[in-house]
């Protein structure tokens, strides 16, 4: 059986800066707050006019120069977003045809913020039993059109911002390379910890407009909640793929989490036990991407020369459902 080979990466976010102190002149809020209690610094949002499936595009484009591969090699699209361009249809196939590609399927997976890791390990499974030779993984997200911008709205308002980021997925013979492990879980009881409620054909109509004066539009969380779970989870799960492969934290050179707040990264490293060295981080200049975040970090810290053929790469996230897992990659 042929094993995955991540073989390019690439990602896109908006030119369009905003910082801390420009989230300030529009709620209550300030710089200190939010670098103190998440990390973050800035982030992106969209202008106006750009599309997920536009920023998915430059981010496949980028990640097939990377692997140098055509286009017209991709035989699958996988695509995790909670902030589809339309209800329907999916992301996926808006990003097939601004690709100028036509007959692939494209499967768009909502898995909030583990839609990477749950991507990789459907892309997995179909490389592995054959049925596709590449596929291309793309996490796109446009959260700054659906925040609550005034003081109501601050918790999340702060944390989330905008961006794409792919990866090439490949059967590769080569021994010592590709996806080792990955595990997966969620747990539903949780599902109105983190959501947002409206519009949805759970209503009648999908969208009142109570709901819109009441803000049911806009995504509601228990931050305290999430992160007690998040600090306990993700340790917990990247555990388990090392087990599966006789491996320790040790043995792991690099380890992607998911950027939700800075302060759940560095206790998830310290319960890991790992160095500064050995984990990347990039939500102070994002924040948090959703299912973006892990495949732009995995672009930048390949672009940043952090990733050697043969270290062994984590991914492990946590979010939204509560949704969850962790991959083991041998670069
Ligand atoms: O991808 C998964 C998605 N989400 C997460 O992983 C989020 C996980 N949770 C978190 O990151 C944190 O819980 C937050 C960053 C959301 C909040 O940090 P916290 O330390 O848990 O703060 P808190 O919710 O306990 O709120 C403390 C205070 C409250 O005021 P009072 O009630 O103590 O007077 C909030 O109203 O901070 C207030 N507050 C803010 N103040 C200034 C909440 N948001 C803000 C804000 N600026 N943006």
């Amino acid at each position: 059986m042929p094993r995955t080979a991540i073989i390019g990466t690439g990602f896109d976010v908006p030119e369009r800066v905003v910082t801390n102190d420009d989230l300030a002149r529009w709620m209550d809020t300030s710089d200190e707050w939010i670098r103190e209690r998440t990390g973050i610094e800035e982030r992106r949002w969209v202008e106006e006019g750009t599309t997920g499936a536009a920023m998915a595009r430059r981010a496949a484009e980028s990640a097939l120069a990377d692997a140098g591969v055509a286009a017209e090699a991709v035989d699958a699209i996988v695509l995790g977003t909670l902030s589809p361009d339309h209800f329907f249809p999916g992301t996926g196939v808006f990003l097939q045809r601004e690709l100028g590609l036509r007959d692939v399927p494209c499967l768009d997976l909502r898995a909030q913020c583990s839609g990477f890791v749950y991507g990789l390990s459907v892309a997995d499974a179909w490389i592995r039993v054959g049925q596709y030779r590449t596929v291309l993984l793309v996490g796109v997200e446009i959260q700054s059109t659906g925040l609550d911008r005034s003081t109501r709205g601050r918790d999340m308002a702060v944390l989330f911002g905008d961006g794409a980021g792919a990866a090439i997925l490949q059967a590769t013979d080569e021994p010592n390379r590709g996806i080792l492990s990955t595990r997966i879980h969620a747990d539903g009881r949780f599902a109105e910890t983190l959501w947002a409620d409206a519009s949805s054909s759970a209503r009648h109509p999908r969208l009142s407009v109570e709901d819109l004066e009441a803000g049911r539009h806009f995504p509601r969380m228990d931050g305290r909640e999430v992160f007690k779970h998040a600090v306990r989870r993700m340790p917990e799960v990247l555990g388990q793929v090392l087990e599966a492969e006789g491996l320790t934290t040790a043995d792991l050179d690099l380890l992607i989490p998911h950027q939700a707040n800075l302060r759940i990264s560095q206790m998830v490293q310290k319960r890991l036990g790992l160095s500064d060295d050995r984990v990347y981080n990039n939500i102070q200049r994002y924040g948090n991407t959703t299912a973006a975040t892990i495949p732009i970090a995995l672009a930048e810290a390949s672009r940043e020369g952090r990733l050697r053929r043969g270290d062994l790469v984590g991914f492990v996230a946590f979010g939204s459902g509560f949704t969850w897992g962790a991959s083991l990659v041998r670069w």
